[in-house]
């Protein structure tokens, strides 16, 4: 099958790749209400269309936090993105670049930061906040030095939501990971797939389970892991400690609530992504798009919002810019990409979002991504 969409990409990974990481990808939390609400509610935004403009002059690109994107999306962090293709984080930041949209490097990733901005890019590095603090330190230390232009803060996960998904394939809970990845090995079928070690960290982050595993020693799994390592102490004091060791800009993940997004002002970081961690956390809550408008109009003056979740095509980008969004994430579509096919396949997929957002701006008589507002929706 040749991918023509998003949801191609989805079903190609849904054949490629190994059960335990389609399912990690695919799921959310609980009965995943959240998920969907975060596709359905953008697929219901009625566009306004309009005919008679000259279009020839399209512009995309937004400015941000310093630099100019070519059009206006990102690649969200992604755990483990090298488990779903060889040196997963490289192929994406290599795709992400060659289109001009930035790559964000998750904390959990498999390759190091030094590995992928090795690439010529560095990448936005994304955080979570662990109890160790060093650590920490250390991790900052080194995306300064690597040369990340930005950090993302992910707030939303001080403990991991329940993946029903990841318990049903053995990703995660009673079944030791051990045994998870050998059945993932056996049932490998995407070309050049390797069971590659978390370079990432010593001794907090992936690597040392991985360790353990390749010594046959037996480990918990990974959401056991991150239960133990994160930290739910955090408040917004903590950011005070990030902009301590952090002297670029930092974007705070996780924020769907107009309160918590002026604290996000008052913690002086430039930006903030709207998003409920893709339907993977508190399942119950308001899609992204949903509460969008309400934290633009609060905070879209003090600093850059972006927004995540059920982004699956370039129609939906236009629509987040339309009610607010300086820019939006794509997870899970280039996820799947990777699977389906790795750098390649996630260009392919960037171009795909790139000539819909085309379409979907000619049409909406938008010629420039930097004067997208709600007069581009038919609110009927
Ligand atoms: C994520 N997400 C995520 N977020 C983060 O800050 N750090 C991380 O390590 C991860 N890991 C991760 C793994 C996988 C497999 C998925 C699907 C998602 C959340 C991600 O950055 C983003 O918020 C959502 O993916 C956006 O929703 P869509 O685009 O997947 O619908």
């Amino acid at each position: 099958m040749r991918a023509a969409s998003v949801s191609d990409y989805r079903e190609l990974a849904r054949r490629r790749l190994p059960n335990i990481f389609f399912e990690y990808i695919d799921g959310g939390s609980y009965a995943e209400v959240t998920l969907r609400r975060n596709v359905e509610d953008l697929e219901a935004i009625a566009l306004r269309q309009r005919v008679m403009r000259d279009m020839t002059q399209l512009d995309m690109s937004v400015q941000t936090l310093g630099q100019t994107l070519k059009m206006p999306v990102g690649l969200a962090p992604v755990g483990m993105a090298g488990m779903y293709g060889r040196r997963g984080e490289t192929q994406a930041i290599r795709a992400a670049t060659a289109a001009g949209v930035p790559f964000c490097l998750s904390t959990v990733g498999v390759c190091s930061i030094e590995e992928v901005a090795a690439t010529g890019t560095p990448p936005w590095f994304q955080l979570y906040m662990l109890k160790d603090r060093g650590y920490m330190r250390e991790l900052l230390a080194r995306a300064k030095a690597a040369g990340c232009p930005v950090l993302v803060f992910t707030v939303d996960l001080p403990l991991p939501g329940s993946r029903y998904r990841d318990i049903r394939s053995g990703f995660t809970g009673s079944t030791p990971l051990k045994a998870a990845m050998t059945q993932a090995l056996d049932g490998i079928t995407h070309p050049g797939w390797t069971w590659d070690v978390f370079v990432n960290g010593r001794p907090h982050t992936l690597g040392s389970v991985q360790a353990a595993v390749k010594e046959g020693r037996r480990v918990t799994d990974f959401l056991a892991w991150i239960a133990r390592n994160f930290d739910r102490s955090v408040t917004w004091k903590d950011i005070d400690w990030v902009r301590e060791n952090w002297e670029g800009p930092i974007v705070v993940k996780g924020v769907l609530d107009v309160e918590d997004a002026r604290d996000v002002v008052r913690a002086g970081a430039q930006g903030l992504v709207v998003s409920n961690h893709g339907g993977r956390q508190l399942d119950g809550v308001r899609s992204s798009i949903s509460v969008l408008p309400a934290i633009a109009d609060a905070v879209g003056g003090d600093l850059d919002v972006f927004m995540d979740g059920g982004v699956r095509s370039g129609l939906d980008v236009l629509k987040a810019l339309a009610l607010g969004a300086k820019a939006c994430f794509v997870g899970r579509a280039w996820a799947w990409a990777l699977g389906a096919g790795g750098q390649p396949a996630i260009e392919r997929m960037l171009d795909t979002l790139r000539a819909e957002l085309a379409v979907a701006m000619t049409l909406t008589g938008c010629n420039n991504a930097r004067d997208a507002g709600r007069t581009l929706l038919d609110n009927g």
